[in-house]
């Protein structure tokens, strides 16, 4: 089944731990809405080479319990790896995080925002820059590129750059995909509204022509994956992520 790639908080460096979904919410657990895309792998020695794509982060979570102690975060991303489920790979997972206590994911946002940052899950520990505030209604545009074999994921807003982190390339990227994802705390996270990722473009290293029959959607719409250069280069103009209540056990990944 699908993998655990947590959105470990930098600064508190907790370790990922797969944990069962079930009705009722657990603590201190990571939980995943089941509304996801998955793209890949190239077929072939075809290796996917960059992605770019914007995203306006929804609203806030709503209807979220929280602690003090333990506090709950929700984290959206797209990312990029060599695998869609092995969590002994690197993961290069730009993320809008947001947690009710903000600072103690070392967020300096008011809870109304979200915070943005470059962001690699490594099995190690999650490696990440500091986060920067996004206002509302503010759309970001990414990039996660591999040059000279390395990954660099390059944030910006408004054209001026924001967030950039530069890793080795652990092992050739086979899969982009993305998630919703909740770390429960004592608490449980709410309901997370729609976003959509707009204006994907896909380079492979070779051509694939039949690249687009490995796009999944897992519960979300999205229009046509299509190549205008017999397969190097994929477009779609945007793939809709469904609002995710975590509460309810339909709308999770298990
Ligand atoms: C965000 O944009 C929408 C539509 O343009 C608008 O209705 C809403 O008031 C805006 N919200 C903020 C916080 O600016
Ligand atoms: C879509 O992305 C491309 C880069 O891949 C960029 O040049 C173009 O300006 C973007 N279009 C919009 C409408 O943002
Ligand atoms: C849980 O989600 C399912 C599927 O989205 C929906 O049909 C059901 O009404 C939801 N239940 C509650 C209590 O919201």
């Amino acid at each position: 089944m699908w993998s655990i790639y947590a959105g470990i908080p930098i600064f508190l460096g907790l370790g990922a731990v797969a944990v069962p979904v079930s009705s009722d919410t657990p603590k201190d657990s990571w939980e995943f809405g089941n509304s996801l895309f998955y793209l890949g792998p190239p077929s072939g020695s075809a290796e996917i080479i960059k992605a770019t794509y914007s995203i306006l982060a929804p609203a806030v979570p709503s209807g979220y319990v929280s602690s003090d102690d333990d506090p709950v975060w929700v984290s959206i991303w797209v990312g990029a790896s060599a695998s869609e489920s092995d969590n002994n790979v690197d993961l290069y997972q730009p993320l809008f995080n947001w947690s009710p206590d903000q600072e103690a994911q070392g967020c300096p946002a008011s809870t109304e925002e979200w915070c943005v940052a470059a962001s690699t899950y490594t099995p190690d520990s999650q490696i990440g820059q500091s986060y920067i505030i996004v206002p509302a209604n503010t759309t970001l545009d990414f990039e996660i590129a591999v040059e000279d074999e390395n990954v660099i994921q390059t944030v910006t807003m408004a054209g001026k750059v924001i967030s950039k982190q530069s890793d080795a390339l652990d092992y050739p990227l086979q899969y982009l995909l993305s998630s919703d994802e909740c770390y429960t705390g004592s608490g449980s996270c709410g309901s997370i509204d729609e976003w959509y990722i707009r204006n994907l473009t896909v380079t492979l290293s070779e051509a694939d022509s039949s690249f687009s029959s490995v796009f999944e959607l897992d519960g979300v719409t999205a229009a046509d994956l299509t190549t205008s250069d017999s397969g190097t280069t994929w477009h779609t103009e945007w793939i809709k992520i469904t609002s995710i209540d975590f509460e309810n056990s339909s709308d999770l990944d298990e």
